[in-house]
C-alpha cells in the first residue's frame, strides 16, 4: 500500500444495494485524542464511490463527487487535505459519507453496480506533533458505522433525503455511537491509488430562480425557473410539519402545455425527495447526484398544512477550471450563441468531457471531445482536465490497442470496442489540441505510445490497401457522420464511412508525423509521413474525381476532403465551389453532423467564400447555430431539430438540450470572426487574423494565454477597419489582414498594445 495509505484498510459498511436497488448511504466515524502540540495534519482519503469528510463536525475541503471518476479497473485517486486546523487537543473525531456514485451506481442504461457492488472508504489521517513523531488515524473495522437520512443516492436518478433519520453531531466529540455497527474490511480491486491532480468538480456558483410560480396543473407544486440550462441541484430552504414530503423534479425545457418535459431523460429518474423533519427552518441540497435541467417542479404530499418553501437556489457543479477566454461582437444572436456554447462546456466538463448531463448517459463520449476541445481551450484552462482524461484513455485502451468510443470505457449499450473513425480519433486530436493551446509537448511525449498504439491498431484490423473502415475488413466503419441531416449515420446514404474513416486516418498520420518530429524520433516522423502520403493517395484513387469533385456529395465529404488537404492543389478551387453549390441548393443552409460541422466554417473561409461562411452563421432558419437561439435555447442543442415548431420535439430516445458537439463553431467565431488564432504553439506567437463579413460591425476577443493575456478589437467605420490588438509581454504576434484592405502596420508585432488602422482599397 501507497505510504500515504501505509496502516490504512478498505472499509465499508455491512449493507449494500444490488443492481437494481439502491441501499441508504454509510456513514463513518472514529474517535482519536490528539495530545501535545500538532505541527500539520494531513488527511489522504479516497473512495470507490464518492466521499464526503468532516473532522471535528465540519466539513472537510470543497470538492464535489470526490475522488472523481476515472478507469476504476485500473486507477483511482486520492485527495490530501490539510486540516491542521481543525484538530483539537483531546477527543477529535473523523466522520466520512460514501455514495455510490459512478462506481456502484447506475452508469448509462446498465445496471448498477458495475464495477463493485458497494462503495469503500480508504482514508488516513497523518499527524505530525511539535516534536516530530507522527501518528497515523487509518481507516479499520475499529471505525464505526451506520446509516442515516440519505436514504438513497445515485448520479442519475437522483437522491431521497428523509431529515427526520438526521444523525445530529456525529462527527464531533461526545456524540454516542453505541448503537453503530463495526465497519467491515474489505477487498478492493488490485488498481493503482494515485493522488488526483485534474481539477476537482466543485459548486462554481448559484443561481437564483428567474421566475417562480405555482405549477398550474398542480395544486400544490411550485416550479423555478432558471432562465438557463445547466448541471448540477438546487438547494432549498423549506418550513414545514414534521413528514411533510417533498419531490423534486428537473427537466431542461417545458412541454406544449407548460410542463416540465422529462421524456427526453430516458431511464434516469432525475427526481429528489427531501422529508422535512418540523424544527423549524430547514436547508437542503442533494449531495451525491446531479441534473441537467433549467426547470424544478417541488411538489408536496396533502396534509394539515402546506410547507412553506422559503427558497430554491440553483447550485452549478462542473470541473473548477479557470475561466481564461471571452468573445462577443455586434450580432446580439451570435451573442447568445457564444453564451450558449460556454453554458453547452459548463454543464459538461464535470470530471470526464461528457456528451449530456440530463439523460441516462452522460458518458466521456470521444468523438465530442475531439470535436469540441478546440473551443474548450479558449473559454477555459482545460490543460489539467484533458490530462487527466488522456491518462484515463491509456487506461482504457484495449491490449489490441483500440481506443473505446467511451472513456472511462462503460461498456455501455453492447458498443464495440474501438470508437471508430472520428470518435477514437480524439486520441489523436486531444493530445495534439493541448499541445497547440498550452505549447505542452509533455502530454503528447505521455500519449505518444497510445497514440502510436492505435495506428498500428488500426493497421492490423481496420484498414484495406490504406482505406479505413473499408467494408471488406470493418462492417460496422463508425457512426459515421452522426446526426447528419442527409442521411450520415444512418446505415444508407449520407457521407460514406470510408471516407471519413479515410479522411481522419490521414490526418492521424500528420498529427503522428509532426508528433514524432517534435518528439525527435526521425524514423518514425519519416514512416508516419511516408504512411500519409499513402493515405492521401489512397483517397484520392478511390473519392476524388480527375475535375476535384467527390464520390459522395454531402456537404461533410466535401469539408472534410478540404481540410485534411485530401484534394490535389490544381483543383482545390474546384472542390471548393462545389461545396459552396450544395449549401446554395440546399437553401443556403448547413447539413453536416458531429464530424463535418467543426470544420464547415473554417473551410469556407480558407477557400476564399468567406461570405458562404457568415451566410451560414447568421442564418436563423432550420438548420443552423442561430435557429436553436431563436428558439430561446440557454445551451447548445444536440440535434439541429431537437424541436421545430412544425415537428415539434425529435425522438425522445435521444434528444438532448444540452450537447457541446454543435459548439464547435465557438473555435471558429475566435479563430476568425474576431481573428485570434495560434501562430505557434501555446499562442507564444499569435496570429490576429480578423475577417469581419456578414452583418458584423464588431468583434473582440480575450485570451489569458500561458504567455499572457491577448486580445483583439475591431470596428469597422465606413471603409476603416480601426483594430486594437494586444500581445502578452513573452509573445509575439503577427497581423493577417483580410484581402482587399491595407494598413501601414508593419505585419510583425511584439509586446504590448497597438492600435492600428486598415482602409478598404
Ligand atoms: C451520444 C453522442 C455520441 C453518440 C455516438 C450518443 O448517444 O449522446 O453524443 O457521440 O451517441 O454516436
Amino acid at each position: 500500500m501507497l505510504a500515504d495509505f501505509s496502516d490504512a484498510m478498505w472499509i465499508s459498511s455491512t449493507l449494500w444495494g444490488g443492481p437494481r436497488s439502491c441501499a441508504p448511504a454509510p456513514y463513518f466515524r472514529v474517535v482519536f485524542h490528539v495530545g501535545g502540540s500538532v505541527r500539520s495534519a494531513t488527511l489522504h482519503v479516497t473512495a470507490l464511490g464518492l466521499y464526503e469528510c468532516e473532522l471535528n463536525g465540519r466539513l472537510v475541503g470543497d470538492h464535489v463527487f470526490a475522488p472523481g471518476w476515472s478507469e476504476y479497473r485500473k486507477r483511482v485517486y486520492y485527495q490530501s487535505y490539510d486540516v491542521t486546523a481543525m484538530l483539537r487537543a483531546g477527543e477529535n473525531v473523523m466522520g466520512a459519507i460514501l455514495g455510490d456514485g459512478w462506481y456502484c451506481g447506475l452508469i448509462a442504461e446498465k445496471d448498477r453496480q458495475q464495477y463493485g457492488d458497494r462503495p469503500l472508504l480508504l482514508a488516513q489521517l497523518e499527524i505530525t506533533h511539535a516534536d516530530g513523531s507522527i501518528t497515523r488515524i487509518a481507516s479499520s473495522p475499529a471505525w464505526k458505522t451506520t446509516t442515516g437520512p440519505i436514504l438513497e443516492a445515485d448520479l442519475l436518478q437522483g437522491e431521497a433525503y428523509d431529515a427526520r433519520h438526521e444523525l445530529g453531531a456525529w462527527s464531533s466529540p461526545g456524540y454516542d455511537d453505541s448503537r453503530w455497527q463495526s465497519a467491515e474490511p474489505a477487498t478492493a480491486p488490485d488498481i493503482a491509488i494515485e493522488r488526483s491532480e485534474g481539477p476537482p468538480v466543485r459548486r462554481i456558483e448559484t443561481l437564483p430562480p428567474l421566475k417562480q410560480y405555482v405549477a398550474p396543473w398542480h395544486s400544490r407544486a411550485l416550479v423555478c425557473d432558471f432562465g438557463q440550462n445547466f448541471t448540477g441541484r438546487m438547494r432549498l430552504t423549506v418550513r414545514g410539519r414534521r413528514g411533510a414530503h417533498l419531490k423534486i423534479r428537473y427537466a431542461e425545457i417545458l412541454d406544449a402545455k407548460g410542463r416540465l418535459y422529462t421524456d427526453n431523460l430516458r431511464g434516469a429518474r432525475c427526481t429528489d425527495f427531501y422529508t422535512l423533519k418540523g424544527e423549524g427552518v430547514e436547508t437542503w441540497e442533494p449531495r451525491f447526484t446531479f441534473h441537467g435541467f433549467r426547470y424544478v417542479e417541488i411538489s408536496w404530499s396533502a396534509g394539515p398544512a402546506d410547507p412553506v418553501i422559503e427558497s430554491v437556489v440553483g447550485v452549478v457543479l462542473h470541473s473548477d477550471m479557470a475561466v481564461t477566454g471571452t468573445f462577443q461582437c455586434s450580432h446580439p444572436l451570435i451573442n447568445q450563441l457564444e453564451h450558449n456554447i460556454l453554458w453547452g462546456q459548463k454543464s459538461n466538463f464535470l470530471e470526464v468531457p461528457t456528451d449530456c448531463p440530463q439523460r441516462d448517459e452522460r458518458l466521456g463520449w470521444t468523438g465530442d471531445a475531439q470535436a469540441f476541445i478546440r473551443t474548450a481551450a479558449f473559454h477555459m484552462d482545460v490543460q489539467g482536465f484533458f490530462h487527466k482524461w488522456l491518462k484515463d484513455m491509456r487506461d482504457a485502451q484495449d491490449h489490441d490497442g483500440a481506443i473505446p468510443p467511451v472513456i472511462p470505457n462503460t461498456h455501455s449499450f453492447g458498443l464495440p470496442p474501438d470508437g471508430g473513425p472520428a470518435w477514437a480519433d480524439a486520441v489523436m486530436i486531444c493530445p495534439w489540441t493541448v499541445y497547440r493551446c498550452y505549447d505542452d509537448l509533455e502530454t503528447l511525449r505521455a500519449h505518444y505510445a497510445c497514440m502510436a498504439g492505435y495506428m498500428d491498431y488500426l493497421a492490423k484490423h481496420k484498414v484495406r490497401d490504406y482505406i479505413r473502415a473499408h467494408p471488406d475488413v470493418d462492417t460496422w466503419g463508425g457512426f459515421g457522420d452522426w446526426l447528419a441531416l442527409d442521411g450520415s449515420g444512418k446505415t444508407e446514404g449520407g457521407t460514406p464511412k470510408d471516407l471519413i474513416g479515410t479522411a481522419f486516418y490521414a490526418n492521424n498520420a500528420d498529427i503522428l508525423a509532426r508528433t514524432a518530429t517534435l518528439l525527435e524520433k526521425p524514423d518514425e516522423a519519416r514512416r508516419y509521413r511516408e504512411l500519409h502520403g499513402r493515405i492521401v493517395e489512397a483517397f484520392r484513387r478511390r473519392f476524388v474525381s480527375p475535375d476535384g469533385l467527390l464520390s459522395a456529395g454531402t456537404q461533410t465529404a466535401y469539408v472534410l476532403a478540404l481540410h485534411f488537404g485530401l484534394v490535389p492543389e490544381s483543383v482545390r478551387a474546384a472542390t471548393a465551389r462545389e461545396l459552396v453549390r450544395r449549401i446554395e441548393s440546399n437553401g443556403m443552409r448547413l447539413a453536416t453532423g458531429f464530424v463535418g460541422t467543426p470544420y464547415l466554417l473554417h473551410v469556407l473561409e480558407a477557400h476564399g467564400h468567406l461570405d458562404v461562411a457568415y451566410k451560414l452563421l447568421e442564418q436563423e432558419a432550420f438548420p443552423s447555430w442561430l435557429f436553436p437561439v431563436k428558439q430561446g435555447a440557454t445551451t447548445i442543442w444536440e440535434r439541429w431539430d431537437g424541436w421545430t415548431p412544425d415537428k415539434g420535439f425529435q425522438d425522445v430516445g435521444m434528444n438532448s438540450f444540452n450537447h457541446y458537439a454543435y459548439g464547435a463553431v465557438g473555435d471558429w467565431l475566435v479563430s476568425t470572426v474576431a481573428g485570434l488564432e495560434i501562430g505557434e504553439p501555446g499562442y507564444r506567437k499569435i496570429l490576429f487574423k480578423p475577417r469581419p463579413g456578414g452583418s458584423l460591425t464588431s468583434a473582440e476577443a480575450r485570451l489569458k494565454t500561458p504567455y499572457g493575456q491577448a486580445a483583439i478589437r475591431w470596428e469597422l467605420r465606413d471603409r476603416t477597419l480601426v483594430l486594437r490588438l494586444t500581445v502578452p509581454n513573452e509573445a509575439t504576434a503577427e497581423l493577417s489582414l483580410p484581402a482587399g484592405w491595407q494598413s501601414a502596420c508593419p505585419g510583425a508585432l511584439g509586446p504590448g498594445s497597438h492600435d492600428v488602422e486598415a482602409v478598404r482599397l
